[in-house]
């Protein structure tokens, strides 16, 4: 840190320590908090690296009067000597806790107005801290979360430059990359009428990449999507994207896992397992009924569908029955004292992800068979069906089982959030990190109110079946060769091996309903650069955002980012998006229609 000494400046005020005692440093940085006591001003000053305190005595006239004028937030620099704080007085919470600067000389750099909020505040409306950004991220926990993301990129483009990865950028300013959500568009000047669209990822490009020999690339790079947002979601976000030739899909988990464990060892001294699990996707539903399961809560899904074919209750017989239905149990230990109200709460709670019901069983005795037993439904289940289901389950005195019965999605979506949210209301989480992949997806789903197949990746993924025949002749059955990191329930990255061949891409496009015309139109570079000579390759891409979101334990995205937008994709700060004028609507061929009132 002596590195960052300036003119201006000897030491960080946070730096100092009991090895300075004696030492005179000059220090600049913002007013925290300043007090009067008695004769004595004391002002504590922060800068990035923390907090200092500072004593002015009336001894020294001229610089006492400068502390007496100064109030939060003022930007000071200040000249004085280290020395160790008096017997008693010392602050064990603080890292210079044990010394303060004797002031000698203060300058005010600048003044500042009564900031909208205390800096020290834990409570403040998300609002106003974006509006007032640049306040927010003088916080200390601001600024350990962006010196933390700052040191995690470094070390992961480290460790990529050290195995010769290629750090390339690729235009922002381009055509429209599937990756299933909206696209931002900017209409050009000299192109009136037409539109670039933004990146949602550089996936065409890292691809060309490979195609032009460049062998490994990666860039960490911004990526803008037009979706609804979420505490993991942002309009624009960023990437750590990665791509490889001539390796194949467990060399570059291999590869990835590595780079993480490094990163976790390094930066918060964690070691993950080696290797990371591994999980198919028909599996994680099946357990987790999600695609990104949470291993630390120990709860799981247990289908029951065939022990409840033949019951009278409706609701449970006729999705037992349909083969896209799913009738599913999940026990709880030791739920049984789970009251009625607290039953009801997470009743309404699956509500929410399309739940009808919520049916349940308390197991109160075994030892006393159906009469040791509390459930709405079970006066419609014979013997053989709560046995079964007691035994499946695993069920012991004081548990409680909950049902779902639906459609396979509303199912898996209900109870799989109930999951989640009962391992931490009733703080179930077994352990710190839980790092995981998830493969064999399916390649294609099939889309009901589309009426066709839809890609579960991006069309760029290559499906398990080499032959594009065999491929249409087993649409349904095809998995990809796709794989996702997932990290405590959240998924962290994603990516494929790619298809790698004209005639294999073809196909995909045309199996998701992409016609010829459409495809030329929208990807006919790609096409044509398949065939003129393209390595097998594949990638990966992270999500930078949510990597630094877990690694700093925040709840959201936005507290890892400088300036985020808000959950109506707006920036609190600049006011953007904001009309523009008419002139310059004029010069991109762009009218407006009148609003209807006016
Ligand atoms: P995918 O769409 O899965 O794959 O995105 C990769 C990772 O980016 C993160 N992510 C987001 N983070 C914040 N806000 C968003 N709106 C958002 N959307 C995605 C996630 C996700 O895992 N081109 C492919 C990668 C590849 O195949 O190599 C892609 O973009 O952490
Ligand atoms: P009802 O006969 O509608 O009062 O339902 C009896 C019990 O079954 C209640 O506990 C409901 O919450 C539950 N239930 C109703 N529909 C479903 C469903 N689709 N899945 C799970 N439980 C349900």
């Amino acid at each position: 840190m002596s590195s960052m000494r300036t003119p201006m400046r000897s030491h960080y005020c946070g730096e100092l320590n009991e090895s300075h005692i004696g030492a005179d440093v000059r220090i600049c940085g913002w007013v925290h908090r300043r007090r009067d006591h008695g004769g004595v001003i004391f002002i504590d000053l922060r800068d990035r690296e923390g907090l200092v305190q500072v004593v002015f005595d009336p001894d020294a006239p001229e610089s006492f009067q400068a502390a007496e004028r100064v109030r939060n937030e003022y930007v000071l620099q200040i000249s004085g000597t280290v020395r160790r704080r008096p017997e008693g007085t010392g602050n064990a919470d603080m890292t210079t806790g044990q010394i303060e600067l004797l002031g000698k000389q203060i300058e005010i750099l600048n003044a500042a107005e009564t900031p909208p909020f205390q800096i020290d505040e834990d409570d403040i409306g998300e609002e106003l801290r974006l509006r007032y950004r640049y306040i927010d991220l003088r916080r200390p926990v601001m600024q350990q979360r962006m010196q933390l993301r700052a040191r995690i990129a470094r070390q992961l483009r480290r460790f990529l430059d050290e195995r010769g990865f290629l750090d390339i950028e690729t235009p922002i300013l381009t055509k429209t990359t599937p990756e299933g959500a909206r696209d931002y568009l900017v209409p050009s000047r000299t192109h009136p009428g037409e539109f670039f669209a933004l990146p949602q990822s550089p996936q065409l490009f890292k691809q060309l990449l490979m195609m032009s020999g460049m062998d490994r690339y990666y860039q960490i790079v911004r990526c803008f999507r037009d979706e609804d947002l979420r505490a993991d979601r942002q309009p624009e976000f960023t990437q750590l994207d990665i791509e490889t030739s001539f390796l194949n899909e467990d060399e570059i988990m291999g590869l990835m896992e590595e780079m993480i464990r490094e990163l976790f060892a390094q930066v918060l001294d964690v070691t993950l397992p080696t290797p990371f699990p591994r999980m198919t996707y028909a599996e994680a539903m099946r357990r987790y009924g999600v695609d990104k399961p949470d291993l630390r809560i120990p709860l799981e899904l247990v289908d029951v569908a065939d022990l409840m074919q033949d019951v009278e209750f409706k609701v449970f017989a006729a999705p037992a029955k349909d083969p896209k239905g799913r009738v599913t149990a999940l026990r709880l230990p030791q739920g049984g004292n789970l009251s009625r109200k607290e039953i009801d709460d997470y009743t309404q709670y699956v509500g929410k992800y399309g739940a009808k019901g919520l049916a349940y069983i308390k197991v109160n005795e075994l030892a006393k068979g159906r009469d040791g037993l509390q459930s709405p439904i079970l006066k419609f289940l014979p013997d053989a069906t709560v046995t079964g289901i007691l035994q499946r389950t695993a069920a012991a005195d004081g548990d409680l089982i909950f049902f779902g019965a639906d459609s396979a999605k509303v199912v898996s979506e209900s109870l799989g959030a109930l999951r989640i949210k009962l391992g931490h209301d009733l703080n179930l989480l077994t352990s710190a990190w839980q790092p995981l992949w998830v493969v064999d997806f399916p390649m294609f789903e099939w889309d009901d109110k589309e009426n066709r197949w839809a890609a579960l990746h991006h069309p760029f993924t290559a499906p398990n079946i080499d032959d594009a025949q065999a491929l249409r002749d087993n649409t349904g059955e095809a998995l990809s060769r796709a794989y996702d990191m997932v990290l405590n329930g959240t998924e962290l990255g994603g990516g494929s091996v790619r298809i790698h061949r004209e005639d294999m891409q073809a196909a995909v496009f045309e199996l998701l309903g992409i016609g010829h015309d459409e495809a030329r139109e929208k990807f006919g570079f790609l096409l044509d650069a398949l065939k003129y000579g393209c390595p097998p390759h594949g990638g990966l891409a992270f999500g930078l955002d949510r990597l630094v979101m877990l690694m700093v334990g925040a709840n959201s995205i936005r507290d890892v980012m400088a300036f985020p937008k808000t959950q109506t994709a707006a920036c609190m700060l600049t006011n953007a998006p904001s009309p523009a004028g008419e002139k310059q609507l004029r010069e991109l061929g762009i009218r407006l229609r009148a609003k209807a009132a006016e």
